[in-house]
């Protein structure tokens, strides 16, 4: 389960998924480093790499679950620090529907089965209990600029993707990071950056049933189009 060393490119990008459970291994700082450091090969615009990685691991990260817990089990509405747009709608909620079904079939959880929902939601808040949250935010300074959250996608893909290639697992998340005073108070994020995004990582269990998932895409005839080449 997990990358193995020395794979290709391809082998990367095709074998890479979320990870949802995780091994109760620390991981260590300097491979963490590596993995950083990779993703930081990124383009940004301009290069002006606005982002940046809280790594949180241990204590403080023991912290940030159970604020969020209490929080999310008191009914706090959530806090999120980006715009969350309308609830989808169309071909986006069957996509998030398709998701869900993979995920809670592998998962052995039932349409009504409420309190096994509400646990894998949980999980979710307690950033999949990995050994490690990154944290990704960005420079609230350059927070009117579109370019700055695609910038911020393109780091963190390529931080799942470096991470896949030493065998570690993540799973991008926005539940990490939807109590964002949790987050900011106890990884200790300053008020001149946005909280854009959490990443859970850690050694991928391989017994944990939602890991070997490979969630659907569609065919790159239904999302491209190529003009000019016949
Ligand atoms: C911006 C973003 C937010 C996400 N938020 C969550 C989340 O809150 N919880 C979760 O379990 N997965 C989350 N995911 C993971 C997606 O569900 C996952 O990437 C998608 O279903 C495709 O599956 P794959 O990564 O296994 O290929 C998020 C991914 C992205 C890029």
């Amino acid at each position: 389960m997990g990358g193995t060393p020395d794979q290709t490119y391809a082998e990367v990008v095709l074998g890479r998924r979320s990870i949802r459970g995780y091994l109760d291994k620390p991981v260590p700082r300097a491979l963490i480093e590596e993995v950083l450091a990779m993703a930081m090969r990124s383009p940004s615009s301009m290069n002006t790499q606005p982002y940046h990685f809280h790594v949180i691991t241990g204590e403080p990260l023991d912290r940030i679950r159970k604020g969020n817990t209490e929080r999310i089990l008191a009914g706090e509405p959530d806090s999120r620090e980006f715009r969350k747009g309308h609830p989808f709608q169309g071909v986006h909620r069957d996509r998030q529907v398709g998701c869900a079904i993979q995920l809670f079939e592998a998962m052995g959880i039932g349409r009504d089965d409420k309190e096994a929902r509400q646990d894998w939601v949980l999980r979710g808040f307690r950033q999949f209990d990995a050994p490690v949250c990154v944290i990704v935010t960005y420079d609230k300074e350059l927070s009117d600029a579109d370019d700055t959250v695609f910038d911020c996608g393109a780091v963190t893909t390529a931080l799942v993707n470096a991470a896949w290639s030493k065998g570690l697992g993540c799973v991008i998340n926005s539940q990490g990071i939807m109590q964002s005073p949790v987050v900011r108070e106890h990884a200790g994020i300053p008020e001149d950056q946005v909280i854009m995004k959490a990443v859970a990582m850690g050694w991928p269990d391989p017994d944990f049933p939602a890991n070997p998932v490979k969630i659907t895409r569609r065919e790159v005839s239904e999302a491209a189009r190529f003009v000019g080449f016949d």
